[in-house]
């Protein structure tokens, strides 16, 4: 699929209104904080959200759920992961005629799986696409340069364990770990996609832009994009 930037007009999303700005504004103060300390010493809330990211990623338990780092043996099961979401949640769609490098593409930078009984039943990525769309809207947001943003791609949790905080906890895990680069994490959503969108809001990332991308196959793809809170996760 290629993402060919159509529109991103933010100021003319029904999203961005005085508040989301004031919340942008001061995010973008606590990175401001973050550029101008280059010794060790982060902004408070972005460093609890590192900690936990941290925790999260080297091996966290969640009640019967790991949370790590994925490994090259984790293809396959991360290729039946994708295949049963399509199937049940048409996302992605269409399914790619290479689901294994839609897993895990070359520019996926860190990615993990949620394991359970040795079963891979979720998975999250940190992807950093040269020229992405996504990350163009959140650099003119927040006027961080592409080193200071991380792209949060590929959540996925296995359909038959949604609703017990699986995705909630990979989103952290992800968040967690760019924060702890000093990178504030972003992504970008299908506009009519219900469960990410609840997940994403519950979690307290903020709807900053609307953006349409061209696909190769002629249609095209509505999304909203987001930034991570300042304070991460919750
Ligand atoms: C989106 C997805 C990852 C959520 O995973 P999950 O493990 O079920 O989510 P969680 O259990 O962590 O949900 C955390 C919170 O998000 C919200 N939420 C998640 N799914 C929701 C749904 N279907 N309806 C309403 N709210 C939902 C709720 O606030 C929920 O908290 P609660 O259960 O205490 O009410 C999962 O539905 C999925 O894999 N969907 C298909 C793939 C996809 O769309 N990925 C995102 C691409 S951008």
């Amino acid at each position: 699929m290629t993402r060919t930037p159509i529109v991103h007009p933010v100021e003319q999303t029904e999203t961005a209104s005085a508040a989301r700005l004031r919340r942008i504004a001061s995010a973008h103060l606590l990175d401001n904080q973050l550029d101008h300390n280059q010794h060790g010493v982060t902004a408070p809330s972005l460093n609890r959200a590192a900690m936990h990211g941290r925790q999260l990623a080297h091996g966290g338990t969640l009640r019967g759920v790991r949370i790590r780092t994925k490994d090259s043996g984790d293809t396959a099961a991360c290729v039946r992961l994708v295949t049963d979401i399509h199937r049940t949640d048409g996302y992605p769609q269409p399914l790619p005629a290479d689901p294994a490098a839609f897993v895990t593409p070359s520019y996926e930078t860190v990615a993990w799986v949620a394991e359970s009984d040795g079963r891979i039943i979720g998975h999250v990525a940190l992807h950093h696409p040269a020229l992405d769309p996504t990350l163009q809207v959140a650099q003119r947001v927040t006027g961080l340069s592409p080193n200071r943003l991380a792209l949060v791609a590929r959540l996925l949790v296995d359909p038959t364990r949604r609703r017990l905080g699986v995705g909630r906890q990979l989103l952290a895990a992800a968040t967690g770990h760019a924060a702890s680069l000093g990178q504030r994490a972003v992504l970008d959503v299908i506009r009519d996609a219900g469960a990410p969108i609840a997940l994403y809001e519950a979690a307290g990332w903020i709807r900053v832009d609307a953006l349409t991308l061209a696909v190769d196959d002629g249609t095209s793809l509505q999304l909203w994009v987001y930034l991570a809170p300042t304070d991460g996760h919750r």
